[in-house]
This record gives C-alpha cells, sequence and structure tokens, in this order.
C-alpha cells in the first residue's frame, strides 16, 4: 500500500549545495539527447544558464486578454528582448513573422475556457506539429489536486514521452486550482511530481516563504510564472529573488505585456535575469528606458 510521508524528521534539503550539472549546464539535463540538449540551449543562454521567457499563450482559455488584444502590435515588438517566445501555435502561425530566430515554446494543452473548470484539460497539439513548427520545447499544464489532477498527470507523461521521441523538451506548468493554498509546501510536491513524472523543466510561481527549497527539491530546471500585474518595482523584486534562490529565469507574462511600458520593463527583467541587476537599479533602467533617455 502506497503510505504517506509521516516521517517526524525534519527534512533537508541542503538548498545552499547547488546540484552537480555533469554533461550539460542545466541541472538534471545532462543525460538528454543532443537535440533535447540544442532546444534548451535555445531557449537557456548558455553562459547565465538562465532564460527570459515571454508568456504570450493566455488567449488558449481567456481569450483577448488585456494586452495581448493585438499581439501583432503590443508583442512583436518586444521579441528582440527575450530568449524564447511562449504562445499558442495558432498565434504563432497568424502572428509571428516567420523570419524570427526567436526559440518558440508551444502551448500544448487546451479544452476549457474561464467559464467552465479549468483542470478538465486534454493534449491540443501533436508533436509532429511542433516539430513542424520549429518548436523549441511545448508546455503543458498540470494541475496537482485539481480536478482533473491524474487526467492533467497523464496528458503531461504522453507529451513527454511524444517529446522524448522527436527530441522536444516539455515544460510542465504548476496550475494552481481555486481553492488550493499557494504555499511553498505545494509548490514542492507539484515541482517534484513533475519533474518525476519526466518533464524537462518547470514552471512554477514564486512563494515568499521557502522558494528555496522548492528549487531544491526540483532535480531540473525551474522557471518563475510571473502571476498577476503587480508594481515594476515588485515585479523586478520577484524576478530577481527567485534567481536567487535557484531559479533559472522566468516564464512571464501579464507583468511584462501590461505594464505602462513593455518595451522597459521587458529590458529590466532581462539585466535582472542575466547580469543579477539589483532590483532598485533595474527599477532605474525601467523609467530611463521608459522616458526614453537611454
Ligand atoms: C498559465 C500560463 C501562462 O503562460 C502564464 O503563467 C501566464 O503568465 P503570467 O502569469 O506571467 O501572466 O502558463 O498558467
Amino acid at each position: 500500500m502506497p503510505e504517506a510521508d509521516v516521517s517526524k524528521k525534519d527534512k533537508c534539503y541542503q538548498e545552499n549545495v547547488p546540484q552537480q550539472t555533469p554533461g550539460f549546464f542545466l541541472k538534471g539535463c545532462g543525460s538528454l539527447d543532443w537535440g533535447m540538449k540544442n532546444r534548451m540551449a535555445q531557449v537557456f543562454n548558455p553562459k547565465s544558464g538562465r532564460t527570459v521567457m515571454l508568456a504570450v499563450d493566455h488567449g488558449y482559455f481567456q481569450g483577448p486578454t488585456t494586452g495581448l488584444e493585438r499581439i501583432d502590435l503590443s508583442i512583436v515588438p518586444l521579441l528582440p528582448y527575450c530568449d524564447a517566445l511562449f504562445c499558442t501555435r495558432g498565434i504563432l502561425r497568424s502572428v509571428i513573422p516567420p523570419e524570427s530566430q526567436l526559440p518558440v515554446v508551444l502551448r500544448a494543452s487546451g479544452g476549457p475556457s474561464i467559464l467552465k473548470e479549468l483542470s478538465n484539460e486534454e493534449i491540443a497539439m501533436d508533436m509532429e506539429d511542433a516539430g513542424r513548427l520549429n518548436a523549441a520545447g511545448v508546455g503543458i499544464q498540470v494541475f496537482v489536486g485539481g480536478e482533473f489532477e491524474t487526467r492533467s498527470i497523464h496528458n503531461m507523461t504522453k507529451l513527454v514521452d511524444a517529446g522524448l521521441r522527436h527530441g522536444v523538451p516539455v515544460m510542465g506548468v504548476t496550475a494552481v486550482g481555486k481553492d488550493l493554498v499557494r504555499d511553498a509546501k505545494y509548490f514542492r510536491l507539484a515541482c517534484r511530481m513533475i519533474a518525476e513524472l519526466g518533464a524537462t523543466y518547470v514552471k512554477t510561481y514564486y512563494v515568499e516563504d521557502g522558494f528555496e527549497t522548492v528549487t531544491a527539491s526540483c532535480p531540473v530546471p525551474i522557471v518563475m510564472a510571473g502571476g498577476k500585474k503587480l508594481p515594476e518595482l515588485d515585479a523586478l523584486t520577484m524576478a530577481y529573488n527567485a534567481v536567487q534562490q535557484g531559479a533559472a529565469g522566468v516564464d512571464m507574462g501579464r507583468n511584462i505585456f501590461q505594464s505602462d511600458a513593455p518595451t522597459a520593463m521587458i529590458q529590466a527583467v532581462n539585466q535582472v535575469i542575466h547580469a543579477n541587476m539589483k532590483p532598485k537599479d533595474a527599477l532605474d533602467l525601467y523609467k530611463t528606458l521608459k522616458h526614453g533617455k537611454a
């Protein structure tokens, strides 16, 4: 019989001891095949080991989200400033110029809209299409603790099997149900399950208390999701703290494209992620760029 972990012993995450990364610059990726490593090296900068992914896939369940009403106008100008774009194949084919050299990670799950139970998702694209679209990866929601938890896990494991056949990395995304507490304990559970079940990397939310235990106990890279729009300094601080506490970058959406100055914001985020710029300095950079003084 499976048993819950009821040990009274304190857990020991050793968050100050980085996981060794033999065979590749990203943790947990040393045993991947060449094509998979090459695609990971397109998304994650091999020099910094980090990424700034721009998430614009929100329309797959909530339609024309604020800031994404016209992706051709609001997002295409931001492409030079990120390391990878996270979007749906519909937006890719209809709006993103194929001349773009930017790596693309494709949203591969979908089904319910915001009007229904969100965990009731299915795989929403074939891996063959990811190859056809020259994708550097695919991403899928996993609803640990959600109503359709098992279905969403199986969606991911099927996608992982297809990804392994085609050399395409899978990003598992921790999707939080309405009634679930977003704390380190929950994210440790969700991120670790996603990694153990085969995702190449994990996208999850930042938590103030104990985020370093989430990254330490996850054997593959974690990228931080941005979440709802915050004041610019708060968003820059969250991104800074996430990478200082072990994240391999961000996959941010609203905190960039809903900013008053998205082009300035994405450049400030870039400095925080790749150059360890302090949040207050990044805010100064944001303000300078916003007012056109750089
Ligand atoms: C939803 C997603 C979205 O891509 C992403 O999280 C949205 O980005 P943000 O929260 O930064 O607006 O994966 O779970």
